[in-house]
């Protein structure tokens, strides 16, 4: 499951499933891509359904995602996901980007269509289901925090809380700068929800942690070994939500110190699950490949 394909093997039927008992129809495309979770879950998906099709890793440089999509289409793919760093190039290579990806402003699900390449977007749904499915609430319903709101996967989301109609929505990042474009665009989606934007070492970061109901880690602190937790303990408290979209080194130092705070704690597998699982149902509509994709996914995690 561990091999790659690059775009030199998009040439032919004949190279693309050379030796292979069923031919590739699906892949996930990214810069680096061997890593990536989603071969696991969406095969397994695919196996159950019993559609006789490969999910395939695909290798692309950045620049080169329209010609993948091309070489895809022609082959007779059935669509494809788009990881880090596609998300925002894919958009300019789909002939059609529904409404919510516009908005959210970025593509992780392509559909080769009758003679048209769609792009959508599951992650900002998936992330959704993932809090709903955690903690038993609906998004809409919590003044939510987010750390790495500047970053892509930050954004993303902060953008899907103002459409689930979130009450109060405090965006935080290292770099207060870049959050200026993301809560004039936010503000001009949402005239009714409280905003506010905050540097990492601001003085209001304290209270405004603790007035939250979730607290969400969209950075990439965590993912390397050794990590600090991107928030101080002491910002939490007992009951409080708190969500961290990384999955892996398990627990995540933000977890780890949140669950001995008293917090109810979940990391990103879940977000990993149901954007797989709704990509799958956008492929093939009225399949339910969520537990299926659950069970291939329990061990050892890796990234979408
Ligand atoms: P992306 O491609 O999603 O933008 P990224 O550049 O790795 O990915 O950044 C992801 C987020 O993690 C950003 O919000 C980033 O903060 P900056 O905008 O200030 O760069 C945040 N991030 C990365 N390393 C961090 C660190 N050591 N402390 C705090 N935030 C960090």
């Amino acid at each position: 499951m561990a091999e790659v394909y690059t775009l030199h093997d998009l040439i032919s039927r004949q190279v693309l499933d050379a030796g292979q008992d069923k031919p590739a129809r699906l892949a996930v495309i990214g810069w680096p891509i061997a890593h990536s979770a989603s071969p696991r879950m969406q095969q397994a998906a695919l196996d159950a359904a019993g559609i006789a099709a490969r999910y395939v890793r695909l290798e692309v440089m950045p620049g080169q995602v329209g010609e993948a999509l091309a070489r895809m289409r022609e082959l007779g793919f059935i669509g494809c996901n788009v990881t880090v760093p596609h998300k925002f190039e894919v958009m300019g290579c789909c002939d059609v980007v529904d409404a919510a990806a516009q908005t959210l402003g970025a593509v992780n699900t392509v559909s080769f269509e009758a003679g048209q390449t769609r792009g959508s977007n599951t992650d900002g749904p998936g992330f959704v289901r993932a809090i709903a499915d955690e903690f038993g609430v609906a998004l809409g319903e919590l003044k939510v925090l987010i750390v790495g709101a500047g970053g892509g996967a930050g954004q993303a989301l902060a953008v899907q809380c103002v459409m689930e109609g979130v009450k109060r929505l405090a965006l935080v990042n290292r770099t207060l700068e870049k959050l200026s474009p993301v809560l004039a665009r936010l503000r001009g989606l949402a005239a009714n929800c409280e905003m506010l934007g905050l540097a990492l070492e601001d003085s209001a970061l304290a209270e405004a942690c603790a007035t939250a109901d979730l607290i969400v880690n969209a950075s990439s602190v965590g993912l390397k070994p050794g990590d600090s937790p991107v928030l101080p303990a002491a910002w939490l408290r007992p009951g409080q939500l708190v969500y961290d979209c990384v999955y892996q080194p398990k627990p995540t130092p933000l977890l780890q110190q949140a669950a001995a705070r008293g917090c109810r704690t979940a990391d990103g597998r879940s977000m990993l699950i149901h954007q797989g699982a709704l990509a799958f149902q956008q492929w093939f509509p009225g399949s339910g490949p969520l537990a299926v994709m659950r069970s291939a996914l329990a061990g050892p995690a890796s990234e979408a």
